[in-house]
């Protein structure tokens, strides 16, 4: 598998988590809380997704900063597969904001961050630096947000 197709599941998967966060805001229009968090989620990863892609055009014109990443095909298909599952439980559903915020910590922190950091231990440098800013970008703005919103809600951690 190239870099660039890594990249480019990794963008599927950005698209897809926002995908699922306009659903959410649409469905908590109106609700204090939820309205304010699905609307920062939602756009917070279509940054993600620009700022791959961004490094995917960096990634064109230095190919050789870049290189082969090695790693067999199977990299990220099960994040991938596993948001799609979400996503339709998530459409076919009515879920309450507690569900959804449960839903929302399960996505960041077990579908998609545990297996970006899985990844920083095998990629090569450039893509490495790639994923670790991913990894930052969700863990002090996303799980940040959802757990302010879960204590607010009154949810308890599950871990
Ligand atoms: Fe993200």
């Amino acid at each position: 598998m190239t870099a660039k197709e890594i990249l480019e599941r990794a963008i599927k998967i950005e698209r897809t988590a926002a995908e699922i966060y306009r659903i959410l805001y649409e469905r908590f229009k109106g609700d204090k809380i939820g309205e304010v968090l699905f609307f920062a989620m939602a756009r917070d990863e279509e940054w993600h997704a620009a700022f791959i892609e961004t490094e995917m055009k960096m990634m064109e014109t230095f190919p050789h900063a870049f290189g082969e990443a090695g790693q067999d095909s199977s990299v990220l298909l099960d994040t991938l597969n596993r948001m799609e599952v979400l996503k339709s439980f998530i459409i076919e559903n009515p879920v309450s904001l507690e569900k959804a915020v449960s839903t929302a910590l399960e996505i960041e922190e077990e579908v998609v961050e545990k297996r970006y950091m899985e990844l920083l231990e095998i990629l090569s440098p450039s893509l490495k630096k790639i994923f670790s800013e991913l990894v930052e970008m969700s863990i002090s703005e996303h799980v940040w947000r959802l757990e302010t919103a879960a204590k607010k809600l009154g949810l308890k951690k599950n871990t």
